[in-house]
């Protein structure tokens, strides 16, 4: 009754809900923080926030290999299965139930070119509603938005902001966005990859928790938190 969150460095997510294990922007090959390569997963899902190089990374390797099925939105899944890629499209404020939960679209203030400069539709969030009912909510890259709040009333047990600045909240936006989510456990992410995106996690987490009631989960790639 477990979902088992590792964290992969940047935005690199695996998920284990009972039998379904699911990836989410799967950057490996190019992530210096990641020390497991690409090769080593077979996931039956592969979640894709947006069509930033940084965050559909592997997915069209390992989805082949595999076999999984992408969710994301409607233009990135368009651009997947011209590649052959099997893929369930979405789009923002929408949910469906897979078979390991509720997941629903979630607005993102930031782009979403894919690689190649495809049209990658507008970036996403995903809210999973876990089939033991547990409320994830991984933000994607993000500017901070009022409507987190709305977010924050669906009771998380657990969100993964960015604080890494630049390109997305840096951490004075990321605090804001820790009062209105709420979340019961919190974990920074989309930090420290690269030189431009250095923050001292440690000191953000010490204001958050000063501020909010919201235990912080600062994670090593490769480390696992279980909810
Ligand atoms: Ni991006
Ligand atoms: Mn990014």
């Amino acid at each position: 009754m477990t979902t088992t969150i590792t964290w992969y460095g940047h935005a690199t997510f695996g998920l284990q809900i009972d039998e379904y294990f699911m990836l989410i922007d799967p950057f490996f090959a190019h992530n210096p923080l990641a020390s497991v390569s690409a090769d080593s997963f077979n996931p039956q899902y592969i979640l894709v926030t947006h069509g930033h190089g940084d965050h559909v990374g592997d997915t069209i390797d390992i989805a082949k290999r595999s076999g999984a099925t992408v969710i994301s939105n409607a233009e990135i899944c368009g651009w997947l299965q011209k590649q052959d890629v099997k893929t369930h499209a979405q789009h923002i404020g929408g949910g469906f139930t897979h078979p390991f939960g509720y997941v629903k679209l979630t607005q993102a203030l930031h782009g979403s070119a894919l690689p190649d400069g495809s049209n990658g539709g507008n970036p996403a969030g995903f809210l999973i509603t876990t089939l033991h009912g547990k409320k994830l909510y991984f933000a994607g890259d993000t500017g901070l938005f009022g409507d987190m709040q709305l977010i924050g009333d669906e009771g998380l047990d657990y969100a993964a902001i960015p604080i890494g600045d630049n390109y997305t909240m840096g951490p004075a936006d990321a605090l804001r966005a820790a009062k209105f989510l709420r979340a019961k456990h919190l974990q920074p992410i989309h930090f420290n990859t690269f030189d431009l995106l250095k923050q001292d996690a440690n000191a953000w987490a010490k204001q958050v928790e000063k501020d909010t009631d919201s235990k912080v989960h600062i994670l090593k790639p490769g480390e696992t938190f279980t909810i």
